[in-house]
């Protein structure tokens, strides 16, 4: 079959942020704007000839014509096969899953996560590597460099594939395989988790709720849920796909999971809830009348890791994003076992899942998971907190949370966001804390003094690359901290999150409500970064 050579020409603003390129439908509908970045992704790997990739996304509108586009590109490019699941769907566990079982070069992810979808929303596409995660900064950095002097791209002359029946069909001398993008992921949780223990929970009298938000996830909860576990039928709900994810925002927080929420803090609540966002990578966990933070659950499965089956010998080390709280790092040290610190996006914990330096890893951002993969996994939190509960028979989510915080102490944490500000204003508001950094050290502000302040740089303990600029944080002497970042995720102008956090040892202080727990270094944060002199905002958009 004819390659067919097509002239193209640069776009700015190609430059792929925390997780990927995500932009507006209507940016990713214009003239080669998609295949620009497909090319450029293929210009920048070497040796994927003959090789396979994997392909799949979240269901959004666009995900479907975005998937055929990518297929004929892969097959002009000379992949010798091409994974894409059953209707283009793949969430992006199941796609770092399928990426490391079937020794995939890498693939494709079509998603911008939680974001709105439809025709208006918003579409993403992310690149992720052999080991099944997201491209690391070398590669997302070449990809750029890519697209700004890209000038033809490789395709096919072919119709459309029939993506909705499983089997293989040919493009060129590519093999397509439409395979069943619940399968290997289920089969995988199967082997972590302890069915058996899981479904005899789900069969007594015990009851949960699993909203997976008109988005990704659905099919797998009610595969793995429902099919499997035996939980009674409706316990996942919303639980199909939706192009435009019911006009809602696949967001699984208190202020987007309202039909949730509304369950778990109303009469008749039942024991456990959970979420996931558009692609399934995300996860919130709730109790009756009770709300774990990202940050806290991390903790808690961290410390309760032996009793699911595929951590029964420990873990190695429990790695966390800068911005998340420290309660992981008290459960680490308890058990001896390594602590790591990363910028945050997931792609900086795979060198260490890799080196088998961290077992567990998560982020404030409602994002939890383990080596078995190398994404966060929205679906393997559930299971590993319902194993949690099926190991300690009579303790609540809040008891056993309650009990982790006498264990460890408690630390009180919130983050604010200041979404769709002017984006040179939030740029300056950082460049003024970044001035500010260098004469905080001992400084007091309103009673507190300051240990140190600093633009967080990483250096990777294992390739020794150095990521800078990763987001300005103020430590104080008694382990309180204020931390401030622009969003790499957003769509529209700048999003300023203000991370606030504080440790109490003391169980008597552990009732305290967050945001009056936290209300002293808030005032500190939006004094020292000028928020309302800057961006003209009196309170955050939103807070966690
Ligand atoms: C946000 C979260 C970050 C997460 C990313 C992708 O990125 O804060 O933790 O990895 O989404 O889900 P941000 O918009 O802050 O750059
Ligand atoms: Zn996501």
């Amino acid at each position: 079959m004819d390659i067919k050579t097509v002239a193209t020409t640069p776009f700015q603003g190609q430059k792929p942020g925390t997780s990927g390129l995500r932009k507006k439908v209507d940016v990713f509908r214009e003239r080669n704007y998609l295949e620009n970045f497909v090319q450029s992704a293929f210009d920048s790997l070497q040796g994927f000839a003959g090789q396979t990739l994997v392909v799949g996304g979240d269901g959004r509108y666009h995900n479907r014509a975005a998937a055929q586009t990518i297929l004929r590109m892969a097959a002009a490019n000379g992949f010798g096969r091409v994974m894409v699941g059953r209707g283009a769907i793949l969430s992006t566990p199941a796609a770092s899953c399928v990426i490391r079982k079937h020794g995939a070069f890498g693939g494709f992810v079509l998603s911008a996560s939680h974001n709105p979808g439809g025709p208006k929303g918003d579409f993403g596409i992310k690149y992720n590597i052999g080991n099944g995660g997201p491209a690391p900064e070398k590669v997302t950095e070449a990809i750029h460099a890519r697209t700004q002097t890209i000038e033809r791209y490789l395709t096919l002359d072919t119709p459309d594939l029939d993506l909705d029946s499983l089997g293989e069909a040919r493009l060129g001398d590519t093999v397509v395989q439409v395979f069943d993008p619940v399968a290997d992921y289920a089969e995988m949780m199967a082997g972590i988790f302890d069915f058996d223990a899981l479904a005899a929970l789900l069969g007594g009298d015990f009851r949960m709720i699993f909203d997976a938000m008109h988005a990704v996830t659905g099919p797998y909860a009610k595969a793995i849920l429902e099919d499997r576990l035996g939980a009674p039928a409706g316990t996942v709900i919303n639980g199909t796909p939706l192009e435009d994810f019911g006009g809602g925002h696949p967001d699984p927080n208190l202020a987007h999971a309202e039909e949730l929420v509304a369950a778990l803090f109303g009469d008749g609540a039942p024991d456990f809830g959970a979420a996931s966002d558009g692609d399934g990578d995300r996860n919130m966990i709730l109790g009756r009348d009770f709300f774990v933070t990202p940050s806290d659950s991390l903790a808690v499965l961290a410390a309760n890791a032996a009793l699911a089956p595929g951590y029964r010998d420990g873990i190695a080390g429990v790695a966390r994003s800068m911005p998340t709280s420290g309660a992981a790092d008290r459960v680490a040290e308890a058990l001896g076992i390594g602590c790591y610190e990363t910028p945050t996006g997931w792609k900086f914990f795979g060198n260490l899942l890799d080196a088998g330096m961290a077992t567990f890893c998560g982020e404030e951002s409602f994002g939890t998971s383990s080596d078995h993969v190398r994404e966060k996994d929205g679906l393997w939190a559930v299971l590993m907190w319902l194993s949690v509960l099926a190991g300690r028979p009579g303790e609540s989510v809040a008891d056993i949370v309650r009990g982790h915080w006498r264990t460890y102490g408690r630390n009180y944490y919130s983050r604010h966001d200041y979404e769709g500000v002017d984006a040179a204003a939030a740029e300056g508001l950082m460049d003024h804390l970044r001035g500010l950094t260098g004469d905080l050290a001992g400084a007091e502000l309103d009673g507190r003094r300051v240990a140190m302040a600093d633009d967080f740089a990483y250096t990777d303990p294992v390739d020794g690359s150095v990521s800078s600029r990763q987001g300005i944080r103020v430590l104080f002497e008694d382990g309180a901290r204020v931390v401030f970042r622009l969003s790499g995720t957003g769509t529209e102008g700048a999003t300023l999150r203000v991370y606030i956090e504080r440790f109490e040892p003391d169980p008597a202080q552990h009732g305290l409500e967050t945001q009056a727990a936290l209300a002293d270094l808030i005032a500190i944060a939006r004094d020292l970064a000028q928020i309302e002199q800057r961006t003209g905002r009196k309170e955050p958009t939103v807070i966690t």
